[in-house]
């Protein structure tokens, strides 16, 4: 049992991402999303970034950040230095796990941070920080916060009031990157240029005005999340980090940055995207839920599993990785910041040719089918008649079903 007060089962329609090359090695990505078109757009970009060699991607070490809250200190400065001068003893006790340890990982050090001047009065906060390997680690976190705050009353002279994770886990980052030549978008309506140029010009408007960047954003989510739910993995976690992070220098920003490279004939439009990603493949939902399972075994991250390599990458460099670095949390996240980054892509050309309302038609209008009672063939028919008639509304498609 996951949840408590259970009364049923909410399912959600569960996709594969296709077309991806990630670092040289294929992949299908499982996506767990109730929104149309997502799926196919995000194909469709994946498909676009092949043809100029796919995404490339990189990640930190799995890091994540405790927090421990201590009040009531006579002199914040002595109490600081005193539990920097503590260290070590301060890492043992928070070393509560000896599987993580044994894999590698388990607290790697800490922070003192000041808050001098909260509507509380002054405090300090202690970082820990954890590597919690394949796990998305607020466990981890929160027993090892919890571990080592009589410490830390005993070290500072001071009260702990909160031991938890902090969701912001900006020490644990994955992104993505894609460089594709201006042809690849020419189109019989657009030049690749002005495509490209335009994609590049709606990425500005997202970084510098935070009404938009709220929606950029929000397409870059329509991707991540699917995969985050498909896997079992706390998508409000990711999201709160990311949407913290997006605002780290005062403003709420895009979180990615598109820009065009080269002249001429040689224009290219790159692309990259990172965030704090805590994602794990162990723990939690992503073994004790079934479908989450399958889908790690989909993108070859569970145990025993492996990335499939790529035909035109076997025997590269590319292909040699797959099986150490390519399993676990840490490509899981690399997985998910290429969906976003793709994701995104799709969005920004469609937003700056045709306009996404084109494309979100048939599919909306299968939708106003369904919700009228069609079924089976019908689906397709009262959805076609509906566009023809440039009105998609339950009602028609009722009336139609009943014609
Ligand atoms: C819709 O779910 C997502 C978009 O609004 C994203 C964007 O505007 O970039 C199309």
């Amino acid at each position: 049992m996951m949840i408590e007060n259970v009364v049923g089962r909410f399912s959600l329609p569960l996709g594969i991402g296709a077309n991806f090359l990630i670092d040289g090695l294929d992949y299908l990505i499982p996506m767990a999303v109730e929104e149309p078109s997502v799926v196919a757009a995000v194909s469709s970009a994946a498909l676009l970034a092949r043809t100029a060699g796919g995404f490339y991607t990189g990640s930190t070490d799995p890091v994540m950040i405790a927090q421990i809250q201590v009040l009531d200190l006579a002199d914040m400065g002595k109490a600081k230095r005193a539990i920097l001068a503590s260290r070590e003893e301060i890492l043992a006790c928070a070393d509560t796990s000896p599987s993580l340890s044994r894999l590698g990982g388990g607290p790697q050090g800490i922070e003192v941070r000041d808050l001098p001047d909260t509507p509380a009065g002054p405090m300090l906060i202690v970082h820990l920080m954890i590597d919690c390997r394949d796990a998305m680690g607020a466990n981890a976190a929160n027993t090892s916060a919890e571990a080592v705050a009589p410490l830390i009353e005993q070290i500072s002279g001071g009260r702990v009031g909160l031991r938890i994770l902090s969701n912001l886990s900006d020490r644990r980052r994955a992104w993505a990157e894609v460089e594709i030549p201006a042809k690849a978008f020419e189109s019989d309506d657009f030049p690749g240029r002005e495509v490209i140029q335009g994609i590049a010009e709606a990425n500005a408007f997202a970084v510098a005005d935070p009404y938009r960047a709220t929606t950029h954003n929000k397409g870059i989510f329509n991707g991540v999340d699917a995969v985050l739910l498909a896997t079992g993995n706390d998508w409000r976690a990711v999201e709160a980090g990311a949407h913290a992070w997006a605002a780290r220098d005062g403003q709420y920003r895009a979180l990615t940055d598109w820009h065009v490279r080269g002249c001429g004939d040689f224009e290219t439009l790159y692309g990259r995207l990172e965030l704090p990603l805590a994602v794990g493949t162990v723990g939690g939902a992503t073994r004790s839920h079934a479908s989450a399972g399958v889908a790690l075994k989909i993108l070859g991250l569970d145990v025993e599993g492996q990335g499939r390599i790529a035909p035109e990458s076997r025997g590269s460099a590319g292909g040699a990785e797959v099986g150490s670095d390519r399993r676990g949390a840490r490509r899981l996240s690399e997985i998910v910041a290429v969906v976003g980054l793709a994701q995104n892509l799709a969005a920004l050309r469609a937003l700056a040719t045709t306009g996404i309302q084109k494309g979100h038609m048939r599919l909306h209008a299968r939708q106003v089918a369904v919700a009228a009672g069609a079924g089976g063939e019908a689906v397709e028919r009262i959805a076609g008649q509906l566009i023809a008639e440039g009105s998609i509304r339950v009602e028609r498609a009722k009336e139609l079903l009943r014609q």
